[in-house]
């Protein structure tokens, strides 16, 4: 007998791990689904999503209530009352405010500067090759696929590699707090890392603004932006520059590991499709797209609803929640054929939602995809017959609702 849509429970650690059957059930009998129990309309459907994003005014990316989370404890507060406070600049703005950082962090990460990196990232890329691959084995997580985007990203912030180590554990710090799932000891922990990360931003500021260089934090520093709201012609303040670089961190680290982690395995378990890639390296472009579409790292995003309203013949009242599934539109039967199926020659693989859609679509996209490519080219160039060692990887995914990453990988392979 088919399923309904009650059957399944999102948050239940076993359908966020396998969620295929329930985006199917909502595709097919409850595309705008209220979550039992919850003020949250989960929207599965790509039609339906591309839709919703053009209506910002109702629905809003002003979530910043939801990712603070519980009142933490005095001594957190305390800490973090040493540095700057949050304000919403970019992925928790709506326009107009939005369009004043959007329109910098474009020029930041325009064509030519992404393209210059190429060298930089093939670079890295060898380095942590030449750093495993005499051993036949990595721990690809921890090894690879972790240190790569971290280490992209810190170059065009200014981070020297003597400091990379601590620069890592603050986006790690980072990263925990908005899951929610620090015990209070980790908190203080995480706290005292942000501030930190805080502080040695707040020099780099300044000496940026004395000697600038060509690189992303340089822009973030000196460009004069117009104030959407104001109208005012001014630069960044502090507040404004530390909430920017924390978002460039944490949307930037975890999307692109996981990507390059679930994309091994992906390929691993579909040695055709390895093989073929190895065979011909440029397929690997639209296999980066297929990659995308099949694992959507950012496997959803939250709209609060601003006014009552009325979608597909659901009322959504004031003050809802959106959850859109981008990663259940990536698997739309009406979009996407065999969707549950890795095709690295789909012929629109880029169709997917991956990096979202409309004012908020992600500045970093050509930065992640050509960091996947890079990586991927390096990988199989370099060595062959992968093999998951099972006892040591936990395939499983971490139990998040907005980010979906792969616990754990270790490989063996053979060099080429
Ligand atoms: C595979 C890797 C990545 C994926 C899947 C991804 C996905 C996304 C998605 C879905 C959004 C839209 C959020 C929404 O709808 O509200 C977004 C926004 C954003 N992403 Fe990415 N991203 C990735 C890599 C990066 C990188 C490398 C950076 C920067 C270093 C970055 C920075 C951002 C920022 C700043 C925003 C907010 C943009 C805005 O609100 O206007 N992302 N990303």
């Amino acid at each position: 007998m088919s399923k309904c849509p009650v059957d399944f429970n999102f948050f239940d650690e076993e359908v966020l791990n396998c969620p295929y059957d329930f985006y199917q059930t909502l595709q097919e009998q409850a595309p705008v689904y209220q979550l039992p129990d919850t003020n949250i309309f989960m929207v599965t459907r790509h039609a339906d999503i591309r839709q919703l994003l053009k209506d910002t005014a109702t629905y809003s990316n002003n979530f910043n209530d939801l990712l603070k989370g519980p009142e933490p404890a005095p001594e957190v507060t305390a800490i973090y009352a040493k540095a700057w406070q949050p304000v919403d600049t970019l992925v928790t703005a709506d326009p107009p405010k939005h369009k004043t950082y959007r329109t910098l962090v474009n020029k930041v990460f325009n064509a030519k500067r992404v393209n210059a990196m190429e060298a930089y990232m093939k670079e890295i890329v060898h380095e942590l090759i030449d750093s495993f691959i005499d051993k036949g084995e990595c721990d690809f997580v921890r090894e690879f696929t972790t240190p790569l985007p971290v280490y992209v990203i810190a170059d065009q912030l200014g981070v020297p590699r003597k400091d990379l180590e601590e620069f890592k554990e603050w986006s790690d710090s980072f990263a925990r707090r908005l899951s929610q799932l620090a015990t209070p000891a980790e908190q203080i922990e995480d706290a005292e890392n942000i501030v930190a990360f805080q502080f040695y931003f707040a020099d780099m500021i300044a000496e940026r603004r004395k000697n600038p260089k060509d690189d992303m934090i340089t822009d973030l520093v000196n460009t004069v932006i117009e104030d959407a709201e104001t109208g005012e012609t001014r630069q960044l303040n502090m507040e404004e520059l530390q909430n920017l670089l924390q978002q460039l961190m944490v949307a930037g680290n975890e999307t692109t590991t996981s990507a390059i982690t679930s994309g091994m395995v992906s390929l691993i378990q579909n040695p055709e499709q390895l093989q073929a890639l190895q065979d011909d390296p440029g397929k690997i472009e639209n296999a980066v797209e297929e990659i995308l579409r099949m694992e959507s790292p950012s496997a959803g995003m939250w709209r609060v609803v601003k006014k009552d309203s009325e979608f597909q013949g659901v009322k959504i009242p004031k003050d809802s929640l959106l959850m859109l599934r981008y990663h259940a539109a990536n698997r739309d039967r009406e979009l996407f054929d065999d969707p549950n199926t890795i095709d690295i020659e789909r012929s629109n693989a880029g169709d997917h939602i991956a990096f979202g859609k409309g004012i908020h679509f992600c500045p970093g996209a050509m930065l992640a995809r050509k960091e996947m490519l890079v990586a991927l080219t390096a990988l199989l160039e370099r060595m062959t017959h992968f093999q998951i060692v099972e006892e040591k990887s936990d395939l499983n995914f971490w139990p998040n609702i907005v980010l979906r990453g792969r616990k754990g990988l270790y490989l063996t392979f053979e060099k080429r």
